[in-house]
């Protein structure tokens, strides 16, 4: 099986044996880190890095890789790039790709929140970036799915819960966060378990639903995986006999109107909801779950201190994975 040459805009367009072909070299990756046997893969070439919003953790393990695997990750402020806009002329995404893929391995794009005007349209820019670049064009995170992120989790999954996820229960959890989310990492991440058969509860207040058609895509894959999908609106039995619970604020449908995002709106709605917290009285309910963030973390929002910080704890492993898939997805892909 070759992954030469594939974009990668969301796991759920990859097949089971796709992801499974990186998440091995990711974790052989890991064991391997510094030796030689990956430190020139990606000798003498650069991937392209765009971020329309801000980032920590995929900038750094996005550079940190190409330098670890002998390449260079360049990071590019498209605001600084003359490209064309719904407001101002410029370049087109059919040039700048055609142009870019003369010089780079791979592209990366991440936009989402404040720099979308609704829903989906972050997704519209990378399919038409997919569309016109000869190289790979792979998601940073952007408003519908974070397909770096999805892999990463799965990796700390299948490290504290062995690599058979079949039946193992993840609770994926609404935080009142202060920071009005996209859906990317959240979607991603109920797509993905699915497909490695995990049954999945998504638990939010009522008006926090998600995109229709990924709720629908993950129940067709937790019934060919044989597992199950539950919607609660209990903030408490949610946690009943769960393996994992991750927990993430997300923004509510409402978030984009009229070509705008409304985010203290949105941020003024979900501080109502005090009793959606992830604390150690909750996960007292669970199978002595693991807790696993995408991160950043909004303590004291989405998770209690002592959870975020605690032994059953696996933020920092998760984040690490970044790096290890990330250099996956690059061999694979863009050599
Ligand atoms: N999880 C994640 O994508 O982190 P950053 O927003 O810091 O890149």
């Amino acid at each position: 099986m070759s992954l030469k040459g594939k974009d990668l805009l969301c796991t759920q367009d990859w097949t089971r044996e796709e992801l499974i072909e990186i998440l091995e070299l990711a974790e052989d990756m890991q064991k391997e880190r510094f030796s030689y046997k990956y430190s020139e893969v990606l000798k003498n070439k650069t991937f392209f890095m765009f971020f329309y919003n801000p980032s920590v953790r995929t900038r750094q393990s996005f550079e940190c890789a190409a330098t670890e695997l002998g390449g260079h990750a360049q990071y590019l402020a498209p605001e600084g790039m003359r490209l064309k806009t719904a407001k101002s002329a410029g370049e087109t995404v059919e040039d700048a790709a055609k142009v870019m893929s003369r010089y780079a391995c791979g592209i990366g794009i991440r936009i989402l929140e404040d720099k979308v005007t609704y829903y989906g349209e972050g997704h519209e820019l990378l399919q038409e970036y997919a569309k016109w670049a000869d190289i790979p064009v792979v998601s940073m995170a952007h408003d519908k799915f974070h397909p770096c992120q999805g892999l990463a989790d799965v990796m700390g999954m299948r490290k504290h819960l062995g690599k058979d996820l079949r039946k193992k229960k993840l609770l994926q959890i609404w935080g009142h966060g202060a920071l009005a989310r996209s859906w990317s990492s959240v979607q991603e991440s109920i797509l993905i378990s699915s497909r490695f058969g995990m049954d999945v509860t998504l638990a939010y207040p009522e008006g926090f639903d998600l995109d229709p058609a990924v709720i629908e895509a993950t129940k067709k894959n937790c019934e060919e995986a044989d597992g199950k999908f539950e919607i609660s609106h209990d903030p408490y039995a949610c946690y009943d006999e769960v393996d994992v619970v991750y927990s993430r604020h997300w923004m509510s449908p409402r978030a984009y109107q009229n070509g705008e995002f409304l985010k203290s709106k949105e941020i003024e709605l979900a501080l109502k909801y005090p009793e959606w917290i992830c604390d150690t009285q909750k996960m007292k309910r669970s199978n002595n779950a693991l807790f696993s963030h995408p991160m950043p973390v909004d303590r004291g929002h989405e998770v209690t201190d002592d959870v975020a910080s605690g032994n059953r704890s696996i933020i920092y492993d998760v984040a690490e994975n970044r790096l290890h898939v990330q250099k996956a997805i690059m061999a694979l892909t863009m050599i």
